[in-house]
């Protein structure tokens, strides 16, 4: 059984991996503005705070658990209590989920690349996006026309994940990241370099890092501190715990916990400060405030951006070719986490080849992911997205820090991960795990539930039926997805076979 599972040809390998999955989209298109909006500065204390009591322990613990039980998210829950088994499936099924609407951020980034040749865009950037490229429908239920240009996109991203995949961990994964991240890396320090020395760019720069103090005393804020954490390092999806589980049996995993989280915040850090340059310098050519320009996600990239690029003459179009293979390089990274997740899980579960395993994921995968190249497509990937954030990825957390901590014990956790690192944490990891992290995250969850009732995502944008059927319709079945398949029979042997000796 064990051949059947990969390993990392080495451990900067599998650092990589871990940090391309954790640099995504979230680092370039939602950190700059969660920082400027809650407080600039200030927010950095919220930050860091949710990092340490939250999110560096959390690493811990999922790559102390795939270590230790040598398994993806469902077999080493298995394997530590066949009872919670479907705990490791939730995520497995929520990351096939979110890689399904992911790829098509990825394909229409890859068709604004194309744009930026020609700055296609035009000067009305919101109109083109919306009503030109997207045609984006009257609503959810409305599933309007194909959209044929991401459609293409979405099966030359489809194809890539498949050959990645099936390459395997280290032949495929693995090289990808030591490929791909130096080139983003160094793709965002050019960005950067010419983002900051654009005229204004101090406009932005200083609107971005004045401190708001006053912001630090809103709880809103705070959760938003610890929902980034929790995104921005991909936890609570099955990807560290698997990633770690392909590790060989002597590693040090606190000190790549460390490694990983400061690398991830370094690069959101790098990233706000190339945003906020560019926006300061569109503000000041416009001659309007930094309000009026700053945005997030979506509005920031294919709005937004594209009409900084058009401002900045040919120097535009070199820029916007960098932002947009940005984007595409930091989502491929992420979405082939987001695909060892789940089929790693089902790997084991089966005891089929990978391959074949790969083969029928990308398969399935991609058949739902062509139903985002419909003009409803936007309409789909909001909702489900919103609803799998704040319940789905959160609960999962939680329940982990519960389970783990309580009923596998925080304290054999611990034992393994100091048993094979030379950085020995104390018991404060064990008191975070056990009472700090479970507070914060049920607080959380109550709090997103409360106001989904009394704020139905959408701003009433969206039919209640809308909300119903792909909100909690798409989480309420990945749960009983979960329930159902880990009540399947293990191929033989699997659970047992684990020679797990307490190094300690
Ligand atoms: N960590 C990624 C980001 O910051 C997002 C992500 C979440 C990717 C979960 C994969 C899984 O953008």
């Amino acid at each position: 059984m064990e051949e059947n599972r990969g390993q990392w040809g080495s451990k900067i390998g599998f650092i990589l991996a871990v940090v391309g999955s954790a640099v995504g989209l979230g680092n370039i298109w939602r950190y700059p503005y969660l920082l400027y909006s809650n407080g600039g500065g200030a927010f950095l204390v919220p930050y860091f705070i949710a990092l340490f009591t939250a999110g560096i322990p959390l690493v811990i613990l999922e790559y102390g658990f795939g270590h230790k039980f040598r398994g993806s998210g469902a077999l080493s829950f298995a394997r530590a209590n066949k009872k919670f088994e479907w705990l490791g499936w939730w995520p497995s099924f929520s990351s096939f989920i979110i890689l399904t609407y992911y790829t098509m951020i990825l394909s229409w980034a890859m068709n604004f690349l194309t744009f930026s040749f020609g700055k296609t865009w035009g000067a009305d950037t919101n109109s083109f996006f919306f009503n030109d490229f997207l045609q984006v429908s009257s609503g959810p239920f409305d599933i309007g026309g194909m959209r044929w240009a991401i459609f293409i996109g979405i099966t030359v991203i489809w194809s890539f994940n498949w050959f990645i995949s099936y390459k395997g961990v280290s032949g495929g994964i693995e090289k990808l990241n030591k490929i791909l991240l130096p080139m983003l890396l160094g793709i965002m320090v050019i960005i950067v370099i010419k983002g900051v020395t654009l005229p204004g760019a101090s406009v932005g720069l200083n609107r971005l890092f004045t401190p708001d103090w006053s912001k630090v005393k809103e709880l809103d804020v705070w959760i938003d501190a610890y929902g980034q954490v929790f995104f921005s390092l991909s936890l609570a999806m099955g990807i560290l715990i698997t990633y770690s589980s392909y590790l060989p049996k002597k590693s040090d995993i606190n000190n790549s916990a460390f490694m990983t989280a400061f690398a991830n915040s370094g690069f959101e850090f790098l990233c706000a400060i190339g945003v906020f340059g560019i926006l300061g310098f569109m503000a000041t050519a416009q001659g309007v405030p930094i309000d009026e320009v700053a945005s997030q996600s979506i509005g920031l990239a294919f709005v937004v951006f594209p009409k900084v690029f058009s401002l900045m003459g040919p120097i535009g179009t070199l820029f916007g070719v960098l932002f947009f293979v940005s984007l595409v390089f930091a989502g491929l990274t992420s979405s082939i986490s987001l695909m060892e997740a789940f089929v790693s899980a089902v790997t084991d579960k089966t005891g089929s080849s990978r391959k074949k395993v790969v083969t029928i994921t990308a398969i399935v995968g991609y058949l739902v992911s062509v139903m985002y190249a419909t003009g409803a497509g936007l309409y789909f990937l909001d909702i489900i997205d919103a609803f799998i954030n704040s319940f789905s990825i959160v609960v999962v957390g939680l329940l982990e820090a519960i389970v783990i901590g309580w009923v596998v014990g925080a304290d054999k956790i611990r034992k393994h991960t100091n048993s094979v690192s030379i950085y020995r944490i104390g018991k404060w990891w064990e008191f975070m795990i056990k009472f700090v992290t479970p507070a914060i995250l049920i607080y959380m969850v109550a709090s997103n539930i409360i106001n989904e009732f009394n704020n139905p995502y959408g701003g009433g944008s969206y039919p209640t039926s809308a909300l119903i059927l792909f909100g909690w319709g798409v989480v309420g079945a990945i749960i009983i997805f979960a329930t159902l398949t880990s009540r399947a029979k293990w191929k033989d042997g699997t659970l047992e076979d684990i020679d797990n000796e307490e190094v300690a």
